[in-house]
């Protein structure tokens, strides 16, 4: 017998979108909330510690989908700061695997974002100023290293000038890359992201703002983008046919001259044809911090309109982030088509269990997706609570 318009609706409402799971290669996420990349700054030695442990459970235990683990550097020059993860050694796994199956017990999936900072290398930790390292970090130790990008233009007065990438330092990275894929494949990830975005090595070869080569790697949208594809393809040879792979771009680089709009949907195409599944669609850092960060955002979900464009331009999976706070926004994202997917940042900083409580938002509470640990008696304090409400009132 088919649903009333009337039951449809209540279905709509008991099964909000947000909460469909998704399938990508093997993979089925539980539903569309990722915990967005967020680089802690607070591994010695780039390795995890419990605090990662603690910090990442947190997300799981919060009922996410995915949890993304922060930029997670794939050679010691690519990190930003000398508290970043990196995997560029097989000592690195163990701590790493740690984490990612204390999350994935909690039914969340895991990826591992992998980065060269490229120019934007070798900083101090936001909370130590967020600018070039100096006396101050010298005093703690923390002394700066060379760094490369696209070409040797520093990212800003006083900040380091990069050297510009060999064709053998790009042959190193495009290993460097894989082998890091490996090892998270090896610490359990069950997918892998590409950092291709907020100025940092690969963004800094696809924008004109930074890339000044006069080689193959320079000049019309294949050149320039040929560096990112050749990193999709190796990643994607280095990680099970099974495993999805996203790829973090930069829609527009927020810096002159500026590249067309054109060029962002292309590159999630060209991305697409070289492995990668899902287009996790930031931008800006090219001259600057990433838009959603640096106070250029003007409203909730701001990204979310060019998103939008990019996964109907390209016909390719996205990942929408920016100011996704509401959960009626992010629940009506996915329902009209905008994106796949929304990740979550600061807001799960300020609250872990922002998908459980974007449930309770959409269609009441939920106490089985909870953990058990915890539903048997939130739904009993909940009963309670009504019959004091009732009484009360
Ligand atoms: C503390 C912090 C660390 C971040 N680190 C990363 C990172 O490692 N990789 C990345 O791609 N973006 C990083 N970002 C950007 C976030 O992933 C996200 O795109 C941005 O915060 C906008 O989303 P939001 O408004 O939900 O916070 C970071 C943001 C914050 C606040």
């Amino acid at each position: 017998m088919g649903q009333t318009s009337n039951e449809g609706a209540v279905a709509a409402a008991a099964n909000p979108p947000l909460f469909k799971p998704l399938r990508l290669r093997g993979l089925v996420l539980r539903n569309r909330i990722a915990i967005s990349p967020m680089c802690m700054y607070s591994a010695p030695d780039s390795v995890a510690t419990d605090f990662h442990l603690a910090h990442y459970t947190r997300f799981a235990l919060g009922g996410a989908g995915l949890v993304m683990i922060e930029a997670t550097a794939v050679v010691p020059e690519g990190r930003i700061t000398h508290g970043d993860l990196g995997l560029w050694s097989d000592d690195q796994i163990a701590p790493l695997a740690r984490v990612i199956a204390a999350c994935k017990v909690q039914g969340a999936a895991v990826g591992v974002q992998l980065v060269h900072s490229g120019r934007k290398a070798a900083r101090q930790r936001p909370w130590h100023g967020n600018g070039p390292m100096g006396e101050a970090d010298a005093a703690r130790g923390e002394l700066p290293w060379p760094i490369a990008s696209a070409s040797a233009i520093p990212f800003g007065e006083g900040y380091l000038t990069p050297e510009a990438l060999t064709p053998e330092g790009i042959g190193a990275m495009r290993r460097a890359f894989a082998a890091a894929a490996e090892r998270a494949v090896r610490a359990g990830a069950d997918l892998v992201e590409i950092h291709a975005a907020h100025g940092f090595l690969l963004h800094s070869f696809m924008s004109p703002a930074t890339n000044t080569r006069d080689d193959a790697y320079n000049g019309d949208f294949a050149a320039r983008h040929r560096f990112a594809a050749e990193v999709a393809a190796d990643v994607r040879a280095a990680i099970p046919d099974d495993m999805p792979l996203f790829a973090r771009i930069s829609m527009h680089d927020a810096a002159e001259p500026a590249r067309p709009f054109g060029e962002t949907v292309e590159l999630a195409g060209l991305l697409g044809r070289n492995g990668v599944d899902v287009i996790d669609c930031s931008s800006g850092g090219i001259g600057g911090h990433s838009a959603s960060t640096s106070g250029k955002a003007t409203a909730l979900g701001f990204q979310l309109p060019d998103t939008a464009r990019v996964r109907a331009g390209s016909g390719m999976k996205t990942m929408a982030v920016g100011l996704i706070t509401e959960a009626e926004l992010a629940d009506a994202a996915i329902r009209d088509g905008r994106t796949d997917l929304v990740a979550i940042g600061r807001e799960t900083l300020w609250n872990p269990n922002w998908p459980h409580h974007a449930r309770a938002a959409l269609s009441g509470p939920c106490y089985a997706d909870w953990p058990e640990q915890y539903g048997w008696w939130l739904e009993r304090r909940e009963q309670l609570l009504e019959k004091i409400r009732a009484s009360s009132g």
